[in-house]
Parts: structure tokens; sequence; C-alpha cells
């Protein structure tokens, strides 16, 4: 069977006021009108069942998880005593779903993306299952259009036979220079961070690549299925390395392929990344809010709460209202407002 796991332990510092820590970006309805976490449950529907479906999270999110997930057996929601990066995520969901079903595929998906062609992307999951029962661990690969540093990038490796591509060289986050020329070279892929893979052979993965986790994954293993399970994971998940899947394991791994999709990926990084996943006007604006006036404005970002929010006369501008807070930002620097997050916290 396959088990989509969701990853739902980011904080989002980027869609300050929108984001707060108990209301981080996965929560909130950023390219529909419902939570991008719901959009990510609902869009595998008919490829795998609620039943087998984990999120994992942290302990401030775990309720408001369970309530935009409707129909998520309990038992099925994994929360981290502490957040220690996805792969100590991964491994928890990982161990879980191997007691269960030893040779069953892991969906892996973050919470907070969004997927223009849901079909399409089903399509895919479903043919990058098919790669996986025969060992590998594969991510599904978009066609780069900026230098991007902030992803993952996949050298293109030979052909595999049932489709896909050995991957050459898995590298996480490179810096402007080293990304501009993956994008010129034309052999490299972004990474989706989107992973597919039997629990049997992540497991093995992570033994072999991360041996810091050996000892907290065997006793996680010894213990699931178990009334101790849950003191077991206290104690051993915050000595686990803080560490993300992508350096952990892909970098290393050798047993890594890529599967092209096409599907409207978009990981609405920042507020900058809103005209990808939601309707614009004739001149650029993406405006929401029943009393948002917007004036010979170009390619703006405008989202008004219940109150009246006018912009006039602006150009490549983000006015974000909150109804408690407000945030004005040239769209090429709404990556800086985790900085805000930053001095907020600072001065508490
Ligand atoms: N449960 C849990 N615990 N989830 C977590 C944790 C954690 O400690 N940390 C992050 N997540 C979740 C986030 O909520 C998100 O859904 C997903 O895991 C990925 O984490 P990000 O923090 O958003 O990673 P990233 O965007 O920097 O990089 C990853 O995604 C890129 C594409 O969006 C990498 O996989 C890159 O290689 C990739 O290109
Ligand atoms: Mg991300």
């Amino acid at each position: 069977a396959l088990y989509p796991v969701i990853m739902a332990g980011g904080s989002g510092t980027r869609f300050w006021p929108l984001s707060r820590q108990a209301r981080p970006k996965q929560f909130l309805p950023l390219a529909s009108k419902l939570p991008l976490i719901t959009d990510t449950t609902a869009r595998l529907k008919g490829l795998a069942s609620l039943k087998d479906t984990f999120i994992v999270c942290g302990p401030l999110h775990a309720k408001t998880a369970a309530k935009l997930v409707k129909g998520l057996p309990p038992k099925n929601l994994l929360v981290e005593p502490v957040a220690r990066n996805t792969a100590p995520a991964i491994a928890l969901a990982t161990v879980q779903v191997a007691a269960r079903d030893p040779e069953g595929i892991l969906l892996v998906l973050p919470s907070d993306h969004h997927v223009a062609d849901p079909a399409g992307f089903r399509k895919t999951l479903a043919e990058a299952a098919r790669l996986a029962e025969g060992g590998h661990i594969v991510t599904l690969g978009i066609q780069p259009h900026r230098p991007e540093t902030g992803y993952g990038y996949i050298q293109l490796g030979e052909p595999l036979e049932g489709g896909g591509r050995k991957v050459k060289a898995f590298k996480e986050k490179p810096d402007l220079e080293t990304a501009q020329g993956y994008l010129k070279s034309g052999e490299f892929l972004w990474n989706g961070g989107i992973f597919v893979f039997r629990a049997d052979v992540m497991l093995a993965a992570l033994a072999e690549h991360m041996p810091e986790m050996k000892k907290g994954l065997t006793a996680l293993k010894g213990a699931v299925g178990k009334r101790t399970f849950p003191s077991v994971l206290k104690k051993v998940f915050p000595k686990l390395p803080a560490v993300s899947i992508d350096y952990g394991v892909m970098e290393k791994a050798s047993n890594i392929a890529v599967l092209p999709g096409d599907f409207g990926w978009s990981d609405v990084g920042s507020f900058a990344a809103i005209p990808e996943v939601r309707p614009a006007d004739a001149r650029g604006n993406v405006i929401s809010g029943d009393e948002t006036v917007v004036v010979d404005c170009d390619n703006c970002v405008v989202l008004g709460d219940k109150r009246p929010l006018a912009v006039v006369g602006l150009t490549d501008v983000v006015v974000v209202d909150a109804g408690d807070a407000v945030l004005v930002v040239p769209k090429d620097k709404s990556q800086d407002v985790r900085k805000v997050v930053e001095a907020l916290k600072a001065r508490k």
C-alpha cells in the first residue's frame, strides 16, 4: 500500500503577519480558500487512503493539523517532542509504517506546497511508487527556471528501466553562482522536496548515512506499537541529529532516482510567489478582501482583512493586513520578512 506522510513541522516565518507561531504557513489558505495542508491531503484522493496517511508535526500544531485534515485517524498524527528537522521526522514516520508493512511505500510530502494539476501529480506519484518498489529512493524533479538558492538541485544521470533517471549528484541549497551554473548546464532539476521510498529501504539508508541516528532508530523500532512508545520517543527524539533529509540522506545515498514531473509545482516560498498560485487581475495584481481597493497598481500583492485597505499607484509591492498587524514590502525583498519575526522575537 501507499502511505502518505505529510511533514508539517515548519514555521514559515516569511508569511508574517499572516503566519504566527501557532499558525504557520501550512495552516494558511495561501493558494486557495483552504489551508495548504488541507489541499495537500485532499489532492491524494484516489491514490491513497486517509487511514494510511500520517502527519508529522510538533505539539504546538497537532490540534490544528487534526482539525484541518478531517478523517485522519488520531493514531496517525505523529507528534515530535521537539523539532529536529526532516530526517528525524521522516525516520519517525518510517518506523511507524515499517511496523505495519515493512515494504510499504511512503510518499513524503511537504504540507505547504501548491500543485496546479492534482491529477498529473497523482500520476507522477504512482509512477514514483513503482520505481520505489525496486529499491530506489525517488525524488520528484522540477524543471528549474531561476537560480533559486533555497532549493536542492539534482544532476540527471542515466535513464532507468521503468522510467525516471539515476541521480548523478544531489546538491542541497547551492550558492548563487553555483545555482546559475547548474541552470545554464541544463543538467539539473530542482528537488521538489517530495520523496517516495520503501520503508525498509529508508531505514537502511538512515542507518548507513546517518550513523548518529542508529541508536535512536533502534530504540524507536523496538518500542513501536507498545505502550512505552511515547516515553521512548520523548527520550530518544531530542537526541537525534537535527539534519534535513536532503543533507542527511539524499546527498549521500547512491540509490537515488529522480522522476521529472510537470504538475504546476510551487513551494509558495514567500509573498512574491503568491501570483504563481492565485489568479491576478489584468495588471498582474493579486487582491483579496471584500474591503480592499487597489488603484493604478501593477504586479502588487494586496491581501486585506475585514477592514478597508487601499493601495494606490504602486508597482511590485506587497501589502498585507492581518487585522492586528500590517506588512509593506517590495516584492523582491519578501524573503526578508523572516527578519521581522527575528526582530520581534528579540524585542520580547
Ligand atoms: N515534522 C516536521 N518536523 N516537519 C518539518 C520539520 C520538522 O522538524 N522541518 C521542516 N518540516 C517540514 C516543513 O513544514 C515543510 O513542509 C517540509 O518539511 C520541508 O521543510 P522546509 O524547511 O520547507 O525545507 P526547504 O524548503 O528549506 O527545502 C526542502 O524543500 C525544497 C523544495 O521546496 C528541500 O527538500 C529542498 O531540497 C527542496 O528543493
Ligand atoms: Mg520549503
